[in-house]
């Protein structure tokens, strides 16, 4: 009844869902649990009932469930921080129980709410902490050190020598993430890794790190209170029950359009009418190229030519076409070269992140458009109008495809199937 194995993944992937396939980019490895048990000393009824779950290689694993369920006990017992009282998990093919704890956790990225930094070392020395057992000379630390920082956000140059207490919560977590990934390893758990920060950096933190595993597509075990964070992020969600019994274990699109029961449809469906939203990407919506220019340019050659152009605004980007700020030409007209901003204020979302970041940041911004990037490059805008054209034309041909069965709002798209919680494919 618990046990589980997501049909696109069973012995080879066949690749049927977003990067599931374990193609020559895939640097994660196999997590297989098998009927793994925990019961803690004087416990009535196990945290862990019984455990049986495929992670495939490369993929990114969201566990969702109520408080006490057993995800963080579960998580735990992947790198051994807990042991099973029973059962087995392999990584990679070996089984763990079989492995010294200390070395395993050294192939184990773990990242904690908070980031969990130690307080008494430097940004460079936590990030260093596992290079520095594995024994890697100090040029190699610090030059991983920086290219991570960079990778999270944040001018090695500012960063690298500060103490925890002197970063912002949001900037120790990216701290907390950089330190995960420092030793490169396969696997990387996190639990809850951006709960503890505000909703604008939780949605920078989210998008980093879906650029990054597009990149290296890691093998990456998430627990998550937020389930938009789990619909986002998630290759395949693992909704739990009370004992960490499995209530349903499939992408995010099926666990939305079919939940397999009325747990797992209460559980998502509550407090999130727009789920269409969470599921639809910037990507997917129409870009629109606006008039640009550049730190240092000559303020009179750009007012004449984005007039030229029928424009009255213009969008600033840096030397390394990032952007800066979006500004009106009147107010250009104060200064003779065009100056730096700090693009903090501005509404800016990676071009993966979802249609419901992005009105987020219009509402948040009072902007009728944010600006969406690529690894920090500026792509194009996405209007207000773009995303509410996309919506409708989205939400149509799911009722198309779903028939008469889709609901009238467009909220959720078709209806449970019934008894197996088998998904039949919407597409
Ligand atoms: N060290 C422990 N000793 C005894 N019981 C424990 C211990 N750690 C957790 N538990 C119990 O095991 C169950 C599962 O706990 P766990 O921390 O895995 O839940 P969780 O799903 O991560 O919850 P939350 O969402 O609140 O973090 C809970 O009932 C908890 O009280
Ligand atoms: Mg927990």
């Amino acid at each position: 009844m618990t046990s589980s194995t997501p049909e696109s993944s069973s012995g080879s992937s066949s690749g049927s869902t977003q990067g599931s396939a374990a193609d020559s980019t895939t640097t994660g490895v196999d997590i297989v649990l098998e009927n793994i048990v925990k019961k803690y000393p004087g416990q009535k009824s196990p945290a862990v009932t019984d455990l049986s779950l495929t992670i495939p290689a490369g993929e990114m694993v969201m566990f969702v469930g109520p408080s006490g369920c057993g995800k963080t006990t579960s998580l735990k017992m992947i790198n051994r921080l807990i042991e099973p009282t029973s059962g087995t998990i392999t990584i990679g093919g070996k089984d763990i129980t079989r492995s010294n704890p200390t070395e395993l956790r050294r192939q184990i990225g773990y990242v904690i709410q908070g980031g969990g930094l130690l307080p008494h070392m430097t940004v460079k020395q936590n990030i260093g902490i596992v290079p520095g057992l594995l024994g890697w000379d100090k040029k190699k630390i610090a030059a991983r050190t920086d290219e991570l920082l960079d990778l999270v956000g944040l001018d090695p140059d500012v960063y690298r020598d500060r103490y925890p207490r002197e970063l912002s919560g949001g900037q120790q977590q990216r701290v907390g993430v950089a330190r995960g990934l420092a030793a490169d390893p396969p696997v990387i758990l996190m639990d809850e890794p951006f709960g503890a920060v505000d909703p604008i950096t939780r949605t920078r933190l989210q998008d980093e790190l879906m650029s990054i595993q597009s990149e290296l597509r890691k093998t990456i075990v998430i627990v998550t209170h937020d389930i938009d964070e789990a619909v986002k992020l998630g290759d395949r969600i693992l909704v739990l029950d009370v004992g960490a019994e499995i209530a349903q274990y499939d992408t995010p699109d099926a666990i939305l359009s079919a939940p397999a029961n009325d747990y797992v449809a209460d559980f998502v469906g509550a407090g999130s009418k727009l789920k269409q939203l969470t599921l639809l990407r910037v990507d997917d919506a129409e870009l629109e190229q606006p008039e640009t220019c550049h730190v240092g340019d000559d303020v009179a050659e750009v007012i004449a030519r984005v007039s030229a152009a029928g424009k009255d605004s213009v969008l600033i980007l840096d030397a390394r076409e990032r952007p800066r700020e979006f500004l009106w030409l009147r107010t250009l007209r104060k200064w003779s070269k065009v100056p730096d901003f700090d693009p903090e204020n501005s509404p800016i979302v990676d071009h993966r992140a979802t249609l419901n970041d992005a009105m987020d940041q219009m509402l948040e911004s009072s902007h009728a458009a944010v600006i969406v990037t690529n690894r920090g490059r500026f792509t194009g805008l996405v209007t207000f109008d773009a995303v509410t054209e996309l919506l409708r034309s989205s939400t149509q041909a799911a009722h198309e495809a779903a028939g008469s069965s889709a609901a009238a709002d467009g909220t959720v798209i078709g209806t449970p199937t019934a008894s197996t919680g088998e998904v039949t494919g919407d597409e």
